[in-house]
């Protein structure tokens, strides 16, 4: 799971950037989202280690996502992982829908929101190769999260403006 802090706390970063810019209260809580989103793929790889390494080949020899990859070899993703977990854990629903949702923000039903700004500070996070989620590709970005959240070019521009600093500023902390 090398690289995989680093992503989440890119992830982490971004999401608390993309709420602020789109007007939401409490960016941190977004931020929180953002670092534990993707706790399923630790989760998975520490209960069942012998999984490990054959989704690690099918992202590689199949050029699958890490999250196809899952599904390939466990039948369910990290995003079902979390699910299950943020139950068992009883955190706050909008947190639960923020893990649950990252990959399909549609499927939240109370806080879309969360699951929408995670969404799209995944993507950036692997847009900017910070860290790794585990594969090479950029996740897909959902055309309709971005116009639910009313990000439009000019505000893209500015986020992406504010986030490279944030970065730069992670990469030598
Ligand atoms: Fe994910
Ligand atoms: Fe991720």
């Amino acid at each position: 799971m090398k690289g995989l802090w680093d992503h989440s706390m890119g992830c982490a970063l971004a999401c608390s950037t993309v709420a602020k810019h789109v007007g939401f209260k409490d960016p941190e809580e977004y931020a929180v989202a953002g670092l534990l989103h993707d706790i399923g793929k630790v989760l998975a790889v520490v209960q069942l280690p012998e999984c490990k390494e054959e989704i690690i080949n099918a992202v590689k020899n199949d050029d699958l996502t890490y999250l196809e990859a899952e599904n390939k070899v466990l039948g369910f993703g990290h995003d079902r992982i979390n699910h299950w977990v943020a139950g068992y854990w009883n955190l706050p629903l909008k947190l639960k829908e923020g893990l649950a949702f990252h990959h399909k923000p549609s499927q939240a039903r109370h806080y879309p929101d969360v699951a929408q700004v995670v969404h799209v500070g995944d993507f950036l996070t692997r847009l900017f190769e910070v860290g790794s989620g585990g594969d090479d590709q950029v996740s897909t970005l959902d055309r309709e999260v971005m116009l639910k959240l009313g990000i439009d070019f000019p505000l893209l521009e500015k986020i992406l403006d504010e986030l490279v600093t944030e970065f730069e500023e992670l990469a030598v902390s």
